[in-house]
């Protein structure tokens, strides 16, 4: 049942409105009784903080117990075990193409090891290379293996972690290959092509698209003519019955600018968006959108950062509506969309930008919404290390401010982390966790609170989950 629906019955049944003014009431005495004996709710929270801190963050992740199941959705919340589940996260996204070698692939262990010690359990990462170098796709439906074995090594090493994955099928932009790539496949096979964003519309490019997507699980092996549903060589599972996997992505940062309209990108994404479905009805999936409003809504339009993100062919809110769509996404760049030079309006920018979408994410998709991408970069003009720390924590808090009430924040991921040794990588945004003690501590805080809140669920929910209206009061009035 929808979460909406349910405080909607709940509240409209008096009987059951009794049983909510008890439980109040409980936790009223709860907390005072606490207050009496000097364990403040505030306080045991923040021992508990403390506690994760000095023993590591492994430890207060055992208190969750939680089995490595699928993530689910219910409603506007991420689920695991029936449980909500909100989560703190990061991007990485060279992942596969570092683990071909095995000079490399230690990386990958690295950066899995540093992210899971400050409590990161989400990371988004590429699971596509088109036609470059170390391509898993090296032509339309041709893919190196060892590549794809990389890929299983990813998994693998992730879920040792427990760290899951957001998996991004393709590319906007040129790295990695992309629709450019694509459309460079199709000129060569004598196809009239003018335009990159043929990617979406041309039939034959979509075909090879949806060959993409269907490899990802079905490893076709062309000589014997078999297909086999795919299973991790390291780890023996079929990428379909993964966990480790939380969400496919249709395209990182989709903009279709030849069609403002945005109707030409909205086709894509619905025929796109059924097709991963049936093929893999397990896995949730978005679409990897920066988040634009578009011509659907025109009283968002005030929300954008700029005129022109109108006009670049995607529309946040009938996009996110495509059938097959589980959850939104929403990245967040104020340097690259308002000005290169830092200043305070970088910081109203973020907290309206996010508001925004977690509004129309509860009230209007009845969804959960994720920041897959938000950062500064070394390269702004006027950065500093203080004002990045603002930014992380304002990002933060925001999304805590819905966590608490149970609400479609669900999570958010850092663009980016690196591990040392590869800052000549570096695009500016990268984060080397052992060089930024100050960002270490504010992520780890971030993870401590989201983690707590998923416990306290657990524990809450044990007292059967139609109180649920009970635990957002408290939980809301506890201040985390
Ligand atoms: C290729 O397509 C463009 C635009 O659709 C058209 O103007 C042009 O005549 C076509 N060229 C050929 C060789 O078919
Ligand atoms: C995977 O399956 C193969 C063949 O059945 C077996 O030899 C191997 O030990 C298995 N690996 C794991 C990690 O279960
Ligand atoms: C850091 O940068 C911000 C924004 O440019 C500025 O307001 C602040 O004064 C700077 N702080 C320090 C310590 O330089």
């Amino acid at each position: 049942m929808d979460t909406h629906n349910r405080k909607a019955n709940f509240s409209s049944k008096f009987g059951l409105r009794i049983i909510f003014s008890i439980a109040i009431l409980l936790i009223f005495i709860e907390i005072s009784s606490s207050k009496h004996l000097g364990v403040h709710g505030d306080e045991h929270l923040e021992t508990m903080v403390k506690r994760a801190d000095n023993h590591g963050i492994d430890e207060l992740g055992e208190m969750g117990a939680e089995e490595w199941g699928m993530v689910g959705k219910k409603g506007n919340q991420f689920v695991v075990n029936s449980q909500p589940y909100y989560f703190n996260g990061f991007n990485t996204y060279w992942l596969m193409v570092f683990a071909v070698d095995q000079t490399s692939k230690g990386k990958v262990s690295e950066v899995f090891q540093q992210a899971s010690a400050v409590g990161l359990t989400v990371c988004r990462t590429w699971a596509f290379n088109d036609g470059q170098w170390r391509a898993l796709q090296k032509s339309p439906s041709v893919y190196d293996e060892d590549v794809f074995k990389a890929l299983d090594f990813v998994l693998s090493e992730a879920k040792k972690y427990k760290i899951r994955l957001i998996l991004s099928l393709t590319n906007n932009w040129e790295a990695y290959g992309g629709k450019s790539q694509y459309v460079k496949w199709g000129k060569a096979a004598g196809l009239n092509l003018t335009s990159d964003d043929d990617f979406f519309s041309h039939p034959t490019l979509q075909s090879y698209y949806k060959a993409h997507v269907k490899a990802i699980f079905l490893s076709l092996i062309v000589s014997s003519q078999t297909v086999l549903t795919r299973v991790n060589t390291y780890t023996n599972v079929t990428y379909k019955d993964d966990p480790t996997i939380f969400a496919w992505e249709l395209m990182n940062e989709p903009r279709c600018t030849s069609d403002p309209s945005g109707d030409k990108l909205q086709a894509w994404i619905q025929e796109m968006a059924v097709y991963v479905k049936s093929i893999d009805p397990n896995h949730l999936l978005e679409i990897g959108l920066e988040g634009f409003y578009g011509p659907s809504k025109p009283d968002r339009a005030q929300f954008n950062p700029n005129t022109y993100a109108t006009q670049v062919g995607t529309d946040f809110i009938r996009n996110h509506q495509a059938l097959g769509v589980d959850f939104a996404s929403v990245h967040i760049y104020a340097d690259s969309w308002i000005s290169q030079t830092i200043s305070d309006a970088h910081l109203k920018f973020v907290k309206s930008w996010m508001q925004a979408h977690i509004d129309d994410a509860e009230n209007t998709l009845e969804m959960p919404v994720v920041f897959a991408e938000f950062g500064v970069s070394v390269k702004d003009n006027g950065y500093n290390s203080s004002f990045r720390d603002t930014f992380m924590s304002t990002v933060y808090k925001i999304l805590l401010d819905s966590t608490r009430k149970g609400g479609s924040g669900s999570g958010s991921l850092l663009w980016q982390l690196f591990p040392e040794g590869t800052d000549y990588m570096d695009d500016g945004y990268a984060i080397v966790l052992s060089k930024s003690p100050s960002v270490s501590d504010i992520i780890s805080l971030q993870s401590t609170r989201l983690m707590l809140f998923n416990s306290k669920c657990s524990w809450k929910c044990q007292w059967g989950c139609k109180k649920k209206n009970a635990q957002e009061t408290f939980l809301y009035h506890d201040d985390l």
